[in-house]
């Protein structure tokens, strides 16, 4: 398989009837498994525990997807000595045949793509496209990680070391040990496939602690690496509250890296604590940790406006805003700021809002948290903007919220400046294109950020100016593809740890250089 070379998995196309007739097979194959109860995974052991975490539908919540496996600190522990076990005869394993289990894995997971999907329509309130994007992508992972490891291990013979004579120097990537691996319920297989799986093929192993609200899709993942034969204590599926496994993990002496994407506040809170030194520890705990956004689209007068509407409604509202990289602020150019806010609200009112299953456009947010805090800064923006679309809770047994658009909002409001991850689009106005990129970058975040303009100058200007780890030119600021557009934000965005790039497994190892003499 790694003969050929990478390229991004197609996205299924829906307009098909034979896909559409896939897809609502899946999801009933998948709602006649619902409630099932699912285990911790320690090594070889499977391990039901007495208090289980219920994970719901978020868009029918009387619906259980199923009952899942709490792991307490005693079963962490256990969890963090099988894997340190593990990692003693797993980092031996050649990069190449360690790339294999990827390899087979990405190849079931493409077989069974429409399965994978459902789940997370189900689980986690995705679109069928947007359900089809993020199994795409962990797809896409797989393949890249798998290929990038056995480039990296290659390079080892031939390495480009300034030659000494009488000397044969060689750098090679060796692994780090146990990792704790934290990955969010936003992109439930993608991220959490990618963060396991870039660790593990680069030698170490892994303890995977899923989001308490999708760890039914995360459970279908471990499945898949054990039927592809993964080593037992490879991976290790231990769900639990932050408070008790994860501080427990982050402070544990024997814990080499955490691999975390989530909010800006558990963010800061895990590079803390991992900066203690435990008693007996003996390194600095490695943290690559992606974290929140604030992004935006900038417009200026130069530009496509009907493009640049539909850029700035997809980036907003595309899986209800619940993407770090969503595009939660637009700034538009004075001269074309009405037309553009009656583009943009037309656009918005055409989302239709309902059950995910059925495939409506916009769907709930993810759980009651999110529900009631969305729903507290749409009152803020009531105060800080003038509503033009949405502002309520909207229709259905979930949590469904109206998108939701404000228009003259202040670039220093709350709304300009926090990180919602809802359905909210704070739009602001600007004298002119220099003073739209001004406000775009008065933000403590730096992820995704779009500039929409025909100016050759302008754009050259706006690629150096905008401070972001993403940015794009005259499209949306969502959907980062695998390979072609690595992905990672500045500042408070987090460590920039480039995922789905060619510097991102370095992050995962470190370089042993050794000089032999001739
Ligand atoms: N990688 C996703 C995107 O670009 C967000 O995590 O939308």
């Amino acid at each position: 398989t790694q003969a050929v070379p990478f390229a991004n998995e197609a996205f299924v196309d829906f307009t098909k009837e034979e896909n559409r007739a896939a897809m609502q097979a899946a999801l009933n194959k998948v709602k006649s498994e619902l409630g099932q109860t699912y285990p911790l995974h320690i090594g070889t052991e499977t391990i039901v525990t007495e208090q289980l975490i219920t994970s719901i539908n978020p868009g029918n919540t009387g619906e259980v997807i199923g009952y899942v496996s709490k792991a307490d600190q005693s079963l962490a522990e256990k969890a963090m000595q099988t894997a340190l076990t593990t990692f003693e005869t797993w980092k031996k394993v050649p990069a190449a045949e360690r790339a294999q289990y990827l390899f087979k894995a990405a190849s079931l997971m493409r077989e069974r793509k429409f399965e994978f999907s459902a789940w997370m329509v189900l689980e986690a309130g995705k679109n069928w496209a947007e359900a089809d994007a993020d199994t795409a992508e962990a797809i896409d992972f797989m393949e890249f990680y798998a290929r990038e490891a056995i480039r990296l291990s290659e390079n080892n013979e031939h390495m480009p070391l300034t030659p000494v004579a009488g000397e044969e120097n060689r750098l090679s990537y060796i692994p780090l040990g146990v990792g704790v691996v934290i990955p969010p319920w936003n992109f439930p297989l993608a991220i959490t496939v990618g963060m396991t799986t870039a660790a593990v093929v680069s030698g170490n192993t892994v303890l995977l602690k899923p989001a308490s609200t999708t760890p039914v899709i995360a459970h279908q993942f471990m499945a898949l690496m054990e039927e592809v034969g993964l080593p037992a204590g490879v991976i290790n599926y231990i769900p639990g509250s932050g408070a008790e496994v994860g501080d427990y993990l982050t402070t544990h002496p024997k814990t080499r890296f955490i691999s975390f994407t989530g909010s800006k506040e558990v963010g800061l809170r895990i590079n803390k604590l991992a900066s203690e030194t435990a008693p007996g520890q003996i390194w600095i705990k490695r943290i690559i940790a992606e974290m929140g956004g604030k992004d935006g689209i900038v417009v200026d007068e130069t530009a496509d406006l009907e493009a640049a509407a539909q850029a700035i409604v997809a980036s907003a509202f595309g899986f209800q805003g619940q993407k770090c990289s969503a595009g939660s602020r637009a700034f538009i150019v004075e001269s074309v700021y009405d037309e553009m806010l009656g583009k943009i609200q037309a656009l918005t009112e055409q989302l239709q809002v309902g059950l995910p299953e059925e495939n409506f456009t916009t769907g709930p947010v993810i759980d009651e948290g999110s529900y009631n805090k969305i729903l507290d800064y749409i009152e803020i923006g009531k105060s800080e903007g003038r509503l033009l679309t949405g502002g309520d809770k909207a229709e259905g047994n979930g949590y469904y919220i109206q998108p939701t658009v404000f228009a003259d909002v202040h670039g220093r409001a709350r709304m300009m400046q926090e990180e919602i991850f809802g359905p909210v689009l704070a739009i602001g106005k600007a004298k002119d294109w220099q003073e739209a990129i001004a406000l775009y970058n008065d933000t403590e975040f730096g992820l995704t950020g779009a500039f929409f303009s025909t100016d050759e100058d302008r754009i050259a200007e706006a690629l150096n100016n905008m401070h972001c780890g993403n940015l794009y030119v005259n499209r949306k600021c969502t959907g980062a593809l695998v390979g072609a557009h690595p992905f990672g934000g500045f500042n408070m965005s987090g460590t920039d740890s480039k995922a789905g790039g060619y510097d991102y497994l370095l992050l995962f190892t470190q370089a042993k250089l050794t000089s032999r003499k001739k």
